[in-house]
């Protein structure tokens, strides 16, 4: 008797999920290994309670408000010459590193590879990948130091992103400065609270969200590097926007000149409708109303000068100290659930294919984080400067929209 298949047994038995070894003697030895070693690492106390927790509804009630924010557009050149110097300062010292989260779907996009590979459709034609690496050369020329770079991958697209740097010579940036790290999973399951199956016979599972993104720095050792390097700023942002500013000294000094343990970047909000979390003041905490969250009521809000009252869009450009990434890795962060679609092998070996949501997904937000932290700023930025979604494959934030807005900021 295997004592590695008894073990795993007790585990689905005590959860309820015995099905998952149903197949097991079909499978090759190395599909039996693997499997195993998902249900020793997955936690099913927490699949139990996630799903257990799917129709209960929160009665807790946060207090929300308004949130302060610094305008770059409105600082004086004293403060913008103050906050530049101490934010090119840091860089100097190379204390300064960037974190891409590139681990998310381009199911929305219609690209099949991972999202940075996509061209954009410039003249000379660029990946998202080479567009930002191009951003770090340009402070490697201005500044003669080489910002380490960490790109964040999935189990899905790792190989693939990995194989396309080298492919591309990591675009003649050096090699040693660019790192991958694999974030997290978590099972999808079905309706019945049941992990459900890839077709290889595996169970199958998704990437966690991008508020893995601290705990697989952790993890995976990011941490270690960036405290070895000494370096005390990261800068964490999105594959999907080509105009995101990946070095941003003001953003710098101004966490430096204000003690902060992170600044988030905003843009004004175009309209009510408009697909973007918003910051806030939750219990007086910084955080963010995500757009699938926030009321038609609040969203409507508008101050004394017409203002979107919740108006300052968050765009997943964060700026980290090390101290608030520590203090984040060490706790957990809620998981939202999402109900989708998604076609998968049953407990009875049959194929599941819907046109309706069948399955339950867990994702853990960057933003959640932010409440843990006691001093975020908020900076506002320019929209035409910094903002060029490519999410969808036509209409609003597609690569035509993200392709006009990158041509007219870099006048190519
Ligand atoms: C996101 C934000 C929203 C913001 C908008 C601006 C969330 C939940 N919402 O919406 O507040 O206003 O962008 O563009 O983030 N990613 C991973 N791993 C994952 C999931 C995502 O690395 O498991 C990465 C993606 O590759 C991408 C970024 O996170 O770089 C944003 O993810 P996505 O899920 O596409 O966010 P949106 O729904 O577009």
């Amino acid at each position: 008797m295997n004592p590695k298949y008894e073990k795993a047994k007790q585990i689905l038995n005590k959860y309820n999920q015995q099905h998952v070894l149903k197949f097991y003697d079909n499978l090759d030895n190395s599909k039996k290994e693997e499997l195993l070693n998902q249900i020793f690492n997955i936690d099913f106390e927490q699949i139990k309670t996630l799903y257990e927790n799917i129709n209960k509804i929160e009665h807790k009630q946060n207090e929300i408000s308004p949130i302060e924010y610094t305008d770059k557009s409105k600082m004086t050149q004293r403060e913008k010459e103050n906050y530049l110097e101490k934010g090119s300062n840091i860089i100097k010292q190379n204390k300064y590193a960037v974190v891409t989260m590139a681990g998310g779907q381009g199911t929305r996009l219609g690209h099949s590879g991972p999202k940075g590979t996509f061209m954009l459709g410039i003249n000379p034609d660029k990946s998202l990948f080479e567009i930002f690496c191009d951003k770090l050369k340009e402070i490697k020329n201005k500044y003669n130091v080489v910002v380490p770079w960490y790109l964040m991958t999935s189990r899905e697209n790792n190989e693939e992103t990995v194989a396309f740097f080298e492919k591309n010579n990591y675009f003649n940036y050096p090699k040693e400065a660019v790192k991958f790290f694999i974030q997290d999973e978590i099972p999808m399951i079905d309706m019945q609270g049941k992990v459900i199956f890839t077709e290889n016979g595996l169970i199958k599972q998704a990437a966690n969200g991008h508020g893995g993104v601290f705990e697989s720095m952790f993890k995976s050792g990011v941490v270690d590097d960036i405290k070895k390097k000494n370096i005390e700023w990261i800068f964490i942002g999105p594959v999907d926007n080509p105009l995101v500013q990946m070095t941003d000294e003001l953003m710098l000094g101004l966490a430096i000149e204000k003690n902060a343990m992170a600044v988030g970047k905003s843009i004004v909000k175009l309209n009510p409708e408009e697909k973007v979390g918003v910051f806030c003041k939750k219990n007086n905490n910084p955080s963010v109303v995500e757009y699938t969250e926030i009321t038609k009521e609040m969203s409507e809000m508008r101050d004394d000068n017409g203002e979107l009252l919740y108006g300052e869009s968050h765009i997943n450009c964060n700026l980290f100290n090390i101290k608030a990434i520590e203090k984040i890795g060490n706790e957990k962060l809620p998981y939202h659930t999402a109900f989708k679609k998604a076609t998968y092998i049953n407990e009875n070996g049959e194929i599941v294919k819907s046109q309706e949501p069948n399955c339950y997904k867990f994702e853990t937000f960057i933003f959640d984080s932010f409440e843990k932290l006691k001093n975020m700023q908020i900076l506002r930025g320019v929209r035409e400067e910094e903002f060029a979604p490519v999410k969808n494959k036509e209409g609003l934030d597609s690569p035509e929209t993200a392709r006009k807005l990158y041509k007219a900021y870099y006048n190519c």
